[in-house]
């Protein structure tokens, strides 16, 4: 009988984000979860109760856990801060890495991921998971497929409301690590949307950015920023970002193109089409086309399954270790300019 070939995993983090790849491993018929870390020893027991993982797997140590020779692939499910530390140190010790966003915090690092990914030959996968969100693979697929034309203008947004995050611990010490300066509301959270605006209408050149802090007056950062930027192609566009807004979480977007227009975000069942193709069949573009999709806002388990694929497969990874760094230059640039008050140029040679 034919064996079918799985990747092993390995997590580091067993948060909220640790947990829902932990789920991705462990309902996916390619891919095994073999081990996990966190220091917090409440917290990695209780987590390796909940998923039955037996104890000599569980670990508060992850460089003892790289030790293992069972682990093909790790997840780095941390704090950003980590990010780049762990993520080096597990290419190096030959296995693939899914490292979450924000990719890290500065372009230093990141590139010290990119020279390690480069250095050791295995993949390195960024976890810019709003690239499998069913709302917006569908609305990228329309975009691809020129169904709404070349992009002229196009908004993404990400709001949330942080004070409602729990205070974080380690070991009952607190640790909330996103109370970082280095963390802007528009890199830690909002790289998601920045991220977005990217995959649907490439690269912006030029940022100019407004923001302010009037909701968190306690963070060490703005919560809350207007991004406007410029495309290569004359196509211009803006990006909302508020970690401290009221109001339910999500990333509303729209793309509006020469042929037609999409409304979609990450939590809803539906997107709306507008096309202007259809007219000389009689359905004018006013009448918009509802398209039914799942609802995923964190769709781990999709990043998952493609990661295992691409594994498996040997192809080349999709959401790259220069995606998420470009993600993050963005991002800077447009801190740069809240501080410079004026436009900033993006610079993607890394
Ligand atoms: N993809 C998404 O939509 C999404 C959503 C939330 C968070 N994130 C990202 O995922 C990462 C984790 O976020 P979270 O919400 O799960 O955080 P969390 O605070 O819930 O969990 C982080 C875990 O990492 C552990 N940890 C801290 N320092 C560590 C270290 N040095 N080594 C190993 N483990 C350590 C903590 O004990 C904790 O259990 C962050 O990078 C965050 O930006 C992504």
């Amino acid at each position: 009988m034919a064996v079918t070939k799985k990747v092993r995993f390995a997590v580091i983090g067993s948060g909220s984000i640790g947990r829902s790849h932990m789920r991705g491993c462990l309902f996916n018929f390619q891919t095994e979860l073999v081990a996990i870390a966190d220091p917090d020893v409440e917290r990695v027991n209780e987590t390796a109760d909940m998923y039955a993982i037996p104890k000599d797997r569980v670990y508060t140590d992850w460089r003892e856990m790289l030790k293992r020779d069972d682990i093909d692939a790790v997840i780095v499910a941390t704090p950003d801060q980590c990010h780049a530390e762990q993520t080096v140190a597990a290419l190096e010790s030959g296995r693939h890495v899914l490292c979450e966003k924000p990719f890290a915090l500065t372009l230093e690092d990141c590139k010290l991921m990119m020279e390690a990914e480069k250095r050791t030959g295995k993949k390195l996968m960024v976890g810019q998971v709003g690239r499998y969100a069913p709302g917006f693979v569908k609305a990228k697929k329309l975009i691809t497929d020129g169904v709404i034309g070349e992009i002229f203008y196009a908004e993404t947004e990400y709001a949330h409301d942080y004070s409602k995050i729990p205070g974080k611990t380690i070991n009952g010490q607190p640790c909330n690590w996103r109370l970082d300066p280095l963390r802007h509301g528009i890199l830690g959270g909002g790289c998601h949307a920045l991220d977005m605006i990217r995959w649907m209408a490439g690269n912006p050149t030029e940022v100019t950015s407004y923001a302010n802090r009037m909701m968190l007056k306690d963070w060490p950062t703005d919560d809350t920023s207007i991004t406007i930027c410029r495309f290569p192609n004359g196509a211009i566009g803006k990006v909302f970002v508020s970690i401290g807004l009221k109001r339910n979480y999500t990333m509303r977007s729209c793309f509006y193109g020469t042929k037609g227009s999409i409304i979609c975000d990450n939590t809803s069942d539906h997107l709306m089409l507008y096309r202007t193709d259809l007219e000389d069949k009689g359905i004018p573009f006013t009448t918009p086309l509802r398209i039914d999709i799942d609802a995923e806002s964190h769709n781990t388990k999709a990043e998952i399954n493609e990661f295992a694929d691409i594994i498996l497969n040997d192809e080349p990874v999709r959401t790259t270790a220069y995606e998420g760094t470009c993600t993050v230059a963005f991002a800077l640039a447009a801190v740069e300019s809240n501080r410079i008050g004026g436009p900033v140029k993006i610079d993607y040679n890394f």
